[in-house]
């Protein structure tokens, strides 16, 4: 594992300001986010009236969105990018409680046993030490809070990037072509089953479940290429642990 020490910046920031607009505009329509994570997130969340949420590494705020619209209390969203901050409030709309952060680092702005659910979606894969984020999801959350995040399948993440070696976290990259305009390159890390599971013990999670996300029939009508090619394919995956 690299030391933490040397990324100072967050690795993704550059290609998510030049991604943001596309992303918010594109996201919600795409095989992979629409028809496989956004499903399988929002189901291992259930119900969520009343609840006080957090969602870490927001986007433009979809998520956010959903909660408010499906009787969430307060949704607290960070993202590392400004600009998709900007979409997020947009799209929130007047109850946006939306913050300029980066999950590498302590989260001053949060206090302790504050929140009932910690979401957040495809966005901890670009952490290289995990204990930062996951120590301050732990303290933010109530006794018995729940934390449920996504993350690209290690499967998935070790057939697409090819890393250099099947252990521990190394960094990877790979040029975006599916949001329309110029590629973006993007930085990423791919990480072995144990640097998943072990960091969410270490900070003090029991972990309740593992679900390997499969696309929703829907896709099958709107993209069959797409429903065939991720039909049997390991995308995403979602892990729900509690405190
Ligand atoms: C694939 S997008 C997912 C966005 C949103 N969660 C969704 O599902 O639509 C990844 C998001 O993680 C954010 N991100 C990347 N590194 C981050 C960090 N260190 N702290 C906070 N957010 C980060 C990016 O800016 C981007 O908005």
């Amino acid at each position: 594992m690299e030391s933490s020490k040397q990324v100072k910046q967050a690795i993704a920031l550059e290609a998510y300001e030049e991604l943001a607009e596309r992303y918010s505009q594109h996201a919600e329509q795409k095989a992979e986010n629409g028809y496989i994570e956004h499903p399988a997130m929002r189901k291992q969340i259930g119900a969520v009236e009343g609840l006080c949420i957090l969602e870490a590494g927001c986007g433009p705020g979809f998520l956010s969105k959903y909660l408010y619209d499906h009787g969430a209390e307060r949704v607290v969203s960070f993202d590392v990018s400004p600009k998709m901050i900007e979409f997020a409030q947009a799209r929130i709309g007047k109850k946006a409680e939306c913050h300029v952060a980066d999950m590498a680092q302590p989260l001053g702005f949060l206090k302790e046993n504050q929140f009932d659910l910690v979401v957040s979606s495809l966005a901890i894969d670009y952490v290289l030490d995990w204990s930062v984020p996951l120590n301050e999801f732990y303290r933010s959350l109530k006794k018995g809070g729940r934390l449920i995040f996504s993350i690209q399948h290690p499967l998935a993440s070790y057939n697409w990037y090819k890393p250099k070696s099947d252990f521990g976290v190394q960094l990877v990259e790979a040029y975006w072509r599916g949001f329309g305009g110029k590629p973006v390159r993007m930085p990423d890390y791919y990480r072995s089953f144990s640097e998943v599971i072990n960091p969410l013990l270490q900070a003090g999670f029991q972990l309740k479940e593992l679900v390997d996300a499969r696309p929703i029939p829907e896709l099958r009508e709107y993209q069959p290429e797409r429903y065939k090619r991720y039909e049997h394919m390991a995308t995403f995956m979602v892990i729900e642990a509690n405190k």
